[in-house]
């Protein structure tokens, strides 16, 4: 039987961190589906039509190394408004899903669209200040020349666009469990993501 964890969030706030750790601890595959539209995005950034992108798009093009850039997630934002480039790539996110290991998914709308009947739902937050440090810290580590409020409205512009889209807009689903990683550490909120997941299986 499939096994599926699907973690949304607003950027920035641990998902991938929670999301890697929980596939390493429960056995599970892993998809960051921020990738997919980074990817087109980059595309975009490069010239090409956002939903020929979208449909031409390769697993081979998730392994770029420029996709974690501050611009191509704006681009990637900006592309994921478009209903014909989501509705691209709602298969291989699915298919990805239902794998026979299980898998789990993080991005905007895992619990609420691609995987409305997952196993367990989390939505991962933090204070906007608190994400955009932690952005601010990751994208300075690897040499990236920006500030911290530079970041702070960045992140706050496309926590904005990502939550009022028309289609498929970043919410909770009405189940999902709501975990603040505002004041916990790393560690701590991977914890809390394990424990859920455990009681959940268990149940
Ligand atoms: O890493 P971070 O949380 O900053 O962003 P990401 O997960 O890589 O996602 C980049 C952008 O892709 C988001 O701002 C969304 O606009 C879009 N996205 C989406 O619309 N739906 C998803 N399931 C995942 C990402």
């Amino acid at each position: 039987m499939t096994f599926i964890v699907a973690i949304d969030g607003p950027a920035a706030a641990g998902k991938g961190t929670i999301s890697k750790a929980v596939a390493a601890e429960f056995g599970l595959a892993h998809l960051d589906t921020g990738l997919l539209y980074r990817a087109v995005g980059f595309k975009v950034m490069s010239g090409a039509d956002p939903i020929a992108a979208a449909n031409a798009l390769n697993p081979l093009d998730l392994e770029h190394d420029d996709l974690r850039t501050a611009n191509v997630a704006q681009f990637a934002s900006q592309v994921a408004v478009i209903p014909e480039v989501r509705s691209a790539l709602v298969n291989f996110q699915r298919s990805f899903a239902t794998q026979a290991s299980g898998a789990v998914l993080d991005g905007r709308d895992i619990g609420t669209v691609i995987c409305p009947d997952a196993d367990i739902k989390l939505f991962v937050t933090a204070s906007p200040e608190v994400r955009a440090n932690r952005r601010f810290q990751e994208l300075s580590a690897k040499g990236a020349k920006t500030t911290y409020e530079k970041v702070l409205n960045e992140v706050v512009e496309r926590d904005m666009r990502d939550s009022t889209r028309s289609d498929a807009p970043m919410r909770a689903a009405a189940e999902a469990i709501v975990i603040d990683t505002s004041e916990l550490t790393i560690e701590s909120a991977i914890q809390t993501a394990c424990d859920l997941i455990r009681s959940k299986q268990s149940a």
